[in-house]
């Protein structure tokens, strides 16, 4: 690592985060530590800079107020403490220092340099998973996701072919997602990719079933399934990529942090297929993710992209899915996007998708009466995806999406939008 750091040690502060972002944002790289962090490991991050001591309301466990390592105020770097009585340091703040104390802090007393960027990580990166691979081969599932995506692109930049990358279709993909997979890592990128379309196999077990936990174990499971059996049938594969970030890792749990969701590494995959993990991504935040991936060259669609679920498109083709109305589905949501796009939602619109539901609506089409599915449209906005309010979309823009809507998907006879906040709604219908 050539890039200064500053380390966070948590002493059960729910603010570790934002400070560790805000000191990224001035230019200066900042982890997160555990506050019982020893010397040593202390002194084998590299470029340590400086240490802030963050104490908060989560210190006190067990009945009993933990504290940091005492050796630590005694290791030659400077200390500041935040909500917590140090036995020496710099500098004590009893709430968040403001921004210039920061900066005094980063700039002043610790002398660091602002080198982080997304270019310095880079190169950092491509020398340390080189140092980790060697000559090896790393095998990765790249779904076209923001995180795979960049992972791949990483990996491919410092190892080239030793890279494996695995994209499977599971037939729900939006409309041309696979395509344009294959078109980036195969055709610009060179990636070494191998295409696995098992639309007719998952499809093919999701039929009649409508349970959408079912539906959706039946995806996990089968995704799971055949990731191994290409796995299976490559030789010397000694390395998993993973597109883990930060918060992921955040949101594991520290010792004072409560744990928000177990981070879980290739759930399922078989104990005969050991690989050691290459998790290049796991110490930034989702923007830095995405930046990261605009300086390794990959298009905008792909790196802006609004969050899509890993069941895809089942979840929102309601009930027992079909051919037909995953059709319907897949046709009307590259409708909406499309319209989104030119009216310039895609930029500030969180999360945007149509939902098509498994029963038909009476309707009038060529002057007789006909029966048609129905298509929901659903614009949200939320921070954390645990609440979301509705986008108040224009009406002409949603009129000229149902005319499009109605007029290019014959299946569709009826359009509504959806207003309901979460809650009481979830984001997802299923
Ligand atoms: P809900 O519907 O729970 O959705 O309000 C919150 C966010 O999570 C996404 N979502 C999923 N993502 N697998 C995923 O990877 C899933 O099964 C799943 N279900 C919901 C949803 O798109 C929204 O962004």
């Amino acid at each position: 690592m050539k890039q200064d750091m500053i380390v966070i040690l948590d002493l059960g502060s729910t603010e570790n985060t934002t400070i560790a972002r805000q000191i990224r944002d001035l230019g200066v790289y900042s982890e997160i530590h555990p506050h019982d962090i020893t010397v040593d490991e202390l002194k084998a991050l590299d470029n340590v800079k400086g240490i802030i001591i963050n104490g908060g309301e989560n210190r006190i466990v067990d009945g009993v107020a933990i504290d940091v390592n005492p050796a630590i105020y005694d290791c030659g770097y400077p200390i500041i403490a935040i909500d917590h009585e140090p036995a020496k340091c710099d500098k004590k703040y009893a709430d968040m220092p403001s921004e210039a104390d920061i900066k005094s802090f980063l700039f002043d007393t610790c002398k660091a340099e602002a080198n982080w960027n997304m270019k310095n990580f880079i190169d950092d990166q491509v020398e340390i998973i080189r140092r980790q691979v060697g000559d090896k081969k790393v095998l990765l599932a790249l779904s076209g996701g923001v995180d795979s995506s960049v992972v791949a692109a990483l990996l491919i930049k410092a190892i080239g072919k030793q890279l494996v990358c695995v994209h499977v279709n599971h037939g729900l993909m939006r409309k041309n997602e696979s395509e344009s997979v294959v078109e980036i890592f195969r055709n610009k990128l060179d990636a070494n990719l191998v295409y696995v379309d098992a639309t007719d196999r998952f499809l093919g077990k999701l039929e009649n079933v409508a349970d959408p936990e079912q539906k959706r174990k039946i995806i996990g499971g089968e995704f799971i399934r055949v990731f191994e059996e290409e796995a299976r049938k490559l030789e010397g594969i000694d390395f998993l990529g993973q597109g883990t970030i930060y918060p992921d890792i955040i949101e594991s749990g520290t010792k004072t942090a409560k744990c928000v969701k177990s981070h879980h590494n290739v759930g399922g995959l078989p104990e005969d297929l050991q690989f050691e993990l290459v998790e290049p991504l796991a110490q930034l935040f989702k923007d830095e993710v995405r930046a990261c991936g605009v300086e390794l060259g990959l298009p905008a669609e792909m790196v802006y992209r609004q969050p899509f679920p890993g069941p895809g498109l089942g979840v929102r083709c309601l009930g027992a899915i079909t051919r037909e109305r995953l059709e319907a589905l897949r046709e009307s949501d590259a409708i909406l996007r499309d319209e989104f796009a030119k009216a310039g939602l895609d930029k500030t619109v969180w999360q945007y998708f149509t939902v098509v539901p498994d029963f038909k609506a009476v309707g009038v089409r060529d002057n007789a009466r006909s029966m048609g599915y129905m298509c929901v449209i659903r614009a949200v906005n939320t921070i954390d995806a645990m609440t979301a309010t509705i986008e108040r979309i224009d009406y002409d823009i949603l009129e000229k999406i149902a005319d499009r809507i109605t007029a290019e998907v014959p299946s569709i006879n009826r359009v509504v939008y959806e207003i309901t906040k979460k809650p009481v709604a979830t984001i997802e219908f299923e």
